[in-house]
């Protein structure tokens, strides 16, 4: 039988600080229909979202997004970098195509030497980092972990109308957790969950090791369209829709909860529809899920720590509330956390 480490805790892991930057620049849907053939009606009825944030390229990097949503939850948390002894980083859309820029970011906060670890794991990303986070603590081997989700999806995609299914959903962002040894409950739970079967209905192709030598030449690049996101949206929506409820169901069960119990939802931002479905379905009230879609688009591993941190500055986490998130995307890849304020 499978080791349960939920049941094995050594140390308990709790949340203890939360940042978050987004880039200036407003993109909004009408800006958008200029450039392809699409309407502010359709973006809002499909998706919810009003506007995203896009980065500047002469200004934003991942890993600069990435160290001042850092910086603000080590504020938050009345701590400085120098207590930060590990990092766990969610991101598919690095500053280069290797290294990750959980590096990067460490350069930035002055934190060279301790360990950074990088996620691939797109919208799952951040849940799949806190439970690498929450499992390193638990055991003993670190005490205050630096968790991020952060991404720049913008610059990849195909803004004409060719590519009008997924240039109106992404958005740039980044979002930042302090996870630290504590002795009271935190993170209750983790399950991840992975499925590879549809790993090509949501991905970015190029420049993939996969590719023939001469098609990963740049001046190959050029003529394809490899670089730019597929996504087979209706059932991504459809898988979304189903998983999102059966991960949560698993959290809930885990810890002898029902969805009464939950204080609040963020679930990953990837359709407005998709929260109010997961609304419906657990018949949740409005002020007990946290969607901040309308106003960044879909930020990928980004979007959960943002919406917390801007969850948390309203407050809307207090303390002993039972806080869970939950997220699916590319791979496909699905996962919740339950979480003790
Ligand atoms: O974050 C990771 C996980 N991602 C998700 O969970 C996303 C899941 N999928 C979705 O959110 C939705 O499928 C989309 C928002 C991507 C698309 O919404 P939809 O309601 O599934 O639309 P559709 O793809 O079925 O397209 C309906 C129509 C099509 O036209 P026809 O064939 O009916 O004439 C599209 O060509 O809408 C057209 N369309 C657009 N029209 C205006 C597609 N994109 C646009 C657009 N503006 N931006």
């Amino acid at each position: 039988m499978a080791l349960d480490f939920n049941q094995c805790r050594m140390y308990s892991s709790k949340i203890v600080g939360l940042g978050h930057y987004v880039p200036e620049t407003v993109i909004t849907n009408q800006y958008l229909s200029n450039l392809m053939d699409t309407n502010n009606e359709w973006i809002i009825e499909r998706t919810g979202i009003q506007e995203r944030r896009w980065i500047d390229p002469a200004k934003d990097t991942v890993g600069n997004m990435s160290a001042k949503a850092a910086r603000l939850a080590l504020q938050r948390a009345n701590l400085t970098e120098k207590d930060v002894d590990f990092i766990v980083f969610a991101c598919i859309t690095s500053d280069y195509y290797f290294p990750g820029s959980g590096v990067i970011m460490q350069r930035e906060l002055g934190l060279e030497g301790i360990g950074a670890l990088e996620v691939k794991n797109a919208c799952s990303g951040f849940i799949y980092a806190l439970s690498v986070a929450d499992q390193f603590i638990k055991t003993g081997m670190y005490k205050t972990v630096l968790v991020v989700g952060a991404e720049i999806q913008s610059t990849a995609l195909d803004i004409t109308t060719r590519g009008r299914n997924t240039a109106v959903i992404f958005g740039d962002g980044a979002g930042a957790a302090i996870l630290q040894r504590s002795d009271k409950p935190g993170i209750l739970s983790t399950h991840l969950h992975a499925d590879g079967r549809f790993a090509e209905e949501l991905y970015v192709k190029d420049p993939g090791s996969s590719r023939p030598h001469a098609e990963r030449q740049p001046e190959q690049f050029l003529d394809t369209t490899g670089f730019k996101v597929v996504m087979n949206g209706n059932l991504v929506f459809k898988h979304a829709v189903v998983r999102f409820m059966e991960v949560i169901n698993e959290a809930l069960q885990a810890n002898g909860m029902k969805k009464e119990d939950i204080s609040l939802l963020v679930p990953h931002q990837a359709n407005l529809r998709i929260s109010q479905f997961i609304q419906q379905k657990l018949e949740l009230p409005d002020e007990k899920v946290y969607n901040n879609i309308m106003r960044y688009g879909n930020t990928t591993a980004a979007s959960i720590p943002i919406a917390m941190s801007e969850a948390w500055a309203e407050g809307k986490m207090k303390e002993n509330d039972v806080i869970c998130l939950a997220a699916f995307g590319s791979g496909f890849t699905w996962a919740s956390a339950l979480i003790r304020w």
